[in-house]
């Protein structure tokens, strides 16, 4: 019996930013999982997914978001034994997940229990967001010699104004309902560049050229802010 499942990156949501491995994978997978946060809501890797396989393969999973990170760990936990139980029975199994499974990714909860109860995982890497944002920027995230950062929209201005003066670039993801402190973070730092790029390759896309003025509040939601400190002379 074949125990590895995959997990698979699908990159940020044009349908045509999935690599030719994951695309292939997702065809000969008998069950592809879908683990989703919110129920309600649209989930773009099922809708990505729809463009290469039939429906019947999707096995939507619901695992809402939480601060109690035991019940997060029983949940995954949970998912994990009811994927062994889909190999066990000869099942060919892949779960997906939007941009890279390694970034910032639900697919990391549920790789750490899989391996726990002796299920295999093997990665297939998904292009990212934060390429994704660069590209449609044509800017650079990175140039010889230089660096860039990658974290989480922080809840304050003085700490994301301090990570900015680390690094040339400087990225910050999940900005959703902390759009203000990236505003402030903007005015008080006054930077070379500051882009906020929304639902790339999405209905709704759209880019902020933040040194105009506060992107409007809808912006907030799937968006990677890019932002380049002033050069120091
Ligand atoms: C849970 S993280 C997932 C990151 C993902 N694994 C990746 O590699 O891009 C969700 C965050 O990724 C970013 N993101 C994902 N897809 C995006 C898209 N299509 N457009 C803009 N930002 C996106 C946003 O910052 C969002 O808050």
């Amino acid at each position: 019996m074949n125990k590895t499942v995959y997990s698979l990156g699908l990159g940020p949501g044009d349908h045509e930013l999935i690599t030719v491995k994951a695309k292939r994978i997702l065809e000969e997978s008998d069950i592809v999982v879908v683990p989703q946060s919110n129920e309600q809501g649209r989930s773009v890797a099922r809708e990505v997914i729809l463009h290469y396989i039939d429906a019947s393969k999707i096995h939507m999973c619901y695992i809402p978001m939480t601060n109690n990170r035991e019940e997060l760990a029983r949940k995954y936990t949970r998912l994990a034994e009811e994927i062994k139980g889909m190999v066990e029975q000869g099942k060919s199994v892949a779960y997906v997940t939007q941009g890279d499974p390694t970034i910032y990714s639900t697919s990391n909860y549920l790789t750490e229990k899989l391996r726990a109860v002796g299920v295999q995982v093997s990665h297939i890497p998904g292009i990212s967001s934060i390429n994704a944002a660069a590209s449609m920027l044509g800017v650079p995230l990175s140039i010889k010699k230089g660096n860039f950062g990658v974290y989480e929209m922080p809840r304050d201005p003085a700490a994301a104004a301090d990570l900015i003066q680390r690094h040339p670039t400087t990225v910050f993801m999940k900005v959703n309902n902390r759009l203000p402190v990236l505003v402030e973070t903007v005015k008080m730092v006054e930077p070379e560049e500051a882009f906020l790029v929304r639902r790339i390759g999405l209905d709704g896309e759209a880019v902020y050229d933040m040194l105009n003025g506060a992107p409007p509040p809808e912006s907030a939601y799937l968006s990677v802010a890019i932002i380049k400190r002033r050069r120091i002379s």
